[in-house]
This record gives structure tokens, sequence and C-alpha cells, in this order.
């Protein structure tokens, strides 16, 4: 078992660049399944989700090749229709595949994504929008076999999510004739998908917007294109400075898609500044408690940022209070945080982190990516050795942390147990 090794109480200072965005680089290869030709992306990064989508992309037929940071799929010759089950597992958001195989076979087949360690995963949504589009979807024994031709309609989400926002976007690029998408989700991520589909030939606009709109049917050729920076992995960094102290240079990444976290960050007390695709933060005080952090949908507080914004604040002169408002249950960091010394309490979907004034290492484990995150920023902060397992969640969304924080001067490296 791997684990990362972190001396804590080293400041940080340099400049890191970060990589493609993992949450785009998903939709945007179940995209290139609709093409008729081959797609290049650049700026994708190895991940094991990244991995595990080239995968499913091999197993429907496609010809996958990965360079570096470019990856090339061509699926003019496909070949499958289903998401192999144990892919599935590995990855829930394989669900994205729905609506493009669907698109380009007529015909798809998923084993329904189980619950995970955010809570149930429901897709009820991303159902009803292939319904709303003329496709048949059966349920039986946890598979899901859906099948039609599709056609133009109007889809109103009753929240606005992010992969059934995308599974419509697929699903209309495919179905003949207009459709809309009502109460679409706003993030960063849906605007690249638009611009890659753009690429392919497809007509679709409003992304960004809660009204999008595609004029679908027509056939797909290849494309070429280059993916957003990860503002998650941005903000993580810039995390890492308040938890640590230091001042850190954060490039590859368009500022204006974290506002509502360095936001927080200068309420804190940490100073900011943002460039043209750059953000510098400079952390020299203690952090004082901020007001209330919500979690929302985009352009609110991302919920991906929550708990490594909980890890710098459990260091703090203050108190903080997190409320969850997406996910059900996404404080499975908070137990492993306690460990270090941090004073928290969690009430359903609120949690009250009293800030001491130092933490100390420990042994901790990670039960998701973005709470492995915290535990790593928050060991940085601490007083002495911390040890953190469970690194599988962690390498699903980070392609390098370890070395990207020792190169900001951590004390941090992975060790075989
Ligand atoms: C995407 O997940 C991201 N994943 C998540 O990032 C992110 O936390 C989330 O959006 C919210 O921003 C990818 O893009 C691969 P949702 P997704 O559908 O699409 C409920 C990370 O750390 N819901 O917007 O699954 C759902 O249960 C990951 O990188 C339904 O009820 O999120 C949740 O409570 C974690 N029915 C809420 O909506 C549905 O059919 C928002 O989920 C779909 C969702």
């Amino acid at each position: 078992m791997s684990a990362f090794l972190v001396e804590g109480g080293r400041r940080l200072d340099g400049s890191v660049r970060v990589h493609g965005a993992k949450n785009s680089v998903l939709p945007i290869l179940a995209a290139a399944f609709l093409a008729d030709g081959e797609s290049v992306i650049h700026n994708c990064p190895r991940l094991s989700d990244v991995a595990a989508s080239l995968e499913i992309l091999r197993h429907l037929g496609c010809g996958v090749r990965w360079e570096g940071d470019t990856v090339s799929v061509d699926a003019s010759a496909p070949a499958g229709v289903d998401v192999p089950d144990a892919l599935m597992r590995e990855m829930r958001s394989s669900v994205i595949f729905l609506g493009a195989i669907l698109g380009r076979m007529g015909r798809a087949q998923l084993c329904a994504p189980g619950g995970c360690e955010l809570g149930p995963r429901p897709i009820d949504l991303h159902l009803a929008a292939i319904r709303t589009l003329g496709g048949t979807v059966e349920e039986e024994g946890g598979r899901l076999s859906c099948s039609g031709a599709l056609t133009g309609g109007d889809v109103v989400l009753s929240i606005p999510s992010v992969g059934a926002t995308e599974n419509a976007m697929l699903a209309a690029v495919a179905a003949a004739g207009t459709t809309t998408i009502t109460n679409a989700a706003r993030e960063p991520e849906i605007v690249d998908l638009q611009e890659f589909l753009r690429t392919l030939g497809a007509k679709v606009r409003g992304a960004g917007s809660s009204v999008i709109t595609v004029e679908g049917g027509k056939p797909l050729h290849g494309g070429e294109f280059t993916v957003m920076g990860d503002r998650i992995v941005a903000a993580t960094y810039l995390a890492a400075a308040a938890c640590a102290g230091g001042q850190v240079k954060v490039t590859g990444v368009d500022w204006r898609h974290l506002s509502t976290v360095t936001a927080v960050l200068t309420e804190a007390g940490c100073a900011v500044r943002s460039g043209r695709d750059c953000l510098a933060i400079r952390c020299e005080e203690p952090l004082r408690g901020v007001r209330p952090v919500r979690t929302a949908p985009y352009p609110g507080f991302p919920t991906d940022a929550q708990a490594i914004l909980m890890a710098a604040m459990s260091r703090s002169e203050g108190t903080t209070l997190f409320v969850e408002n997406i996910f059900e249950s996404r404080y499975r960091h908070v137990d492993e945080l306690t460990r270090m010394g941090a004073d928290i309490r969690v009430e359903g979907r609120v949690a009250v982190v009293c800030g001491v004034p130092r933490l100390h290492g420990a042994a901790v484990r990670a039960d998701d990516l973005r709470g492995g995150a915290a535990l790593t920023l928050a060991a940085l902060g601490a007083e002495g050795r911390s040890t953190i397992t469970g690194l599988q969640h962690i390498d699903r969304g980070y392609q390098n942390l370890e070395g990207d924080l020792r190169k900001l001067g951590a004390e941090i490296r992975r060790e075989e147990l």
C-alpha cells in the first residue's frame, strides 16, 4: 500500500502549473465517440479517471493513443454499445458515456452507478433527459438498456446537474432537430464541452448560461482541442499556501473560474492577486475565521473545494461554518482532520470548524478524492510527521500532487508501506 509521508511546518514558495481539468476532459472523451473520425485532445491530464475513460473508448471499438498530455481518439469504426461493469464501478461518472453511445449507435447498455463515498449518486435526471429526446430506458437487475432514434426536445432539469447537462448535450447533438436544456449547469467545464463539440461541427450555444440550445442530427467529424486548466487543482494549491504559509503562484488557469474560492481566502487574511491565466497568493499571518461557506452550483462556492478550504480553516483564529448543499455525505475527511487536532463538529449538512492554533501530524486515510487532498494540505501545516493512505482516491484527480507540492518546498514523498 502506498502512502504520502509528510513532514509538516515547511513554508511554501514557488510557482506551479495546473494540469488539464479532469471534469472537462471526461465528458470531452465521451463526446469524441460521437465523431466519425479522429479527435486530438491536448492538455489531457494523466489521471486514473482518464485512463478508465480511454479503456471504455477502446472497448467501444475506438483507436486510442496517449502521448504525453495529448490523447487521440479515432471513433470512425465504433463497435460497441456497452460500458463494462468493472469500469462503471471504478468510475461512476462513466454514466456520461450514455448519451454519446445511444446517440451514435442507437442503443446503449450500462450498469446503474451505485452509491459512492459522496452519498447516493442518482441518475434520474440523466434518464429523464434521454426519455425526453425519444430514448427508451429499461432498468433490470441493476442494468440499464437504452435504445431509440433520438429527436430534439425540451429538456428541463429540476436541479442544475453537471452530469445530466452533459449527457443531455451529447444526446442532443445526435438527436435530429432542436433541443433546449433548461436549468442547465453553468460550470466552466460545460463551456469547454460546448467548444469541443463545436470543433466537431456541432451546433451548440448557451453553455455557461442556464439555457443551452442544440441543433442536432448532423454527422460530426473529428476535431482538435485544448482542455481548460483544472480550477479545483488550482484551488488546492492556493489552499496549500493558506495551510502552510508562504507564497505560491498558480499558472494555467482562468482566475475567474475560482473567484468564490479566492474571495474566501482573501477574507481569511491571505493576499491574492490574479493575472490573465494565473493567480498568486501570499499568506503570512494566521488565518481568520470567515463568514459561512455554503456550497452551491457554479458560480457559487464549489463543493469540490469544500474539503480543501476546511483543511485551511482548521488551523485559524476564529470559527467558520460550512454548509454542504450539493452532496449528502461530503464530510468524511472531518474525522481524519480531527485526528490531527482539528476541532470540527458536524450536524447533517453543517460543519462548524473552530480554528485551533496548531495541528499535529497523524496517520490518516483518504476516503475520497478531495478529502484526500484536504488531508495532505492539513499535514503540510501540521507539526511533525503525517502519513496519508488511500492514495488511489487522490490519483483520480491529481496528476502529481506530491511532486507539485515538493516543487513548492513541501517535505512530502510517496512511499510503499
Ligand atoms: C460533477 O459530478 C463532478 N464530476 C463532481 O466532481 C462535482 O462535485 C459535481 O459535478 C458538482 O459540481 C465530474 O464532472 C466528473 P451533479 P456530478 O450531477 O455530475 C444530484 C470531483 O471531485 N443528482 O451536478 O455527478 C446529485 O446526487 C467530482 O471532481 C440527482 O439527484 O454532479 C448531487 O446531489 C466529485 N439526480 C447533485 O445532484 C441526477 O440525475 C449534483 O450532482 C444527477 C444528480
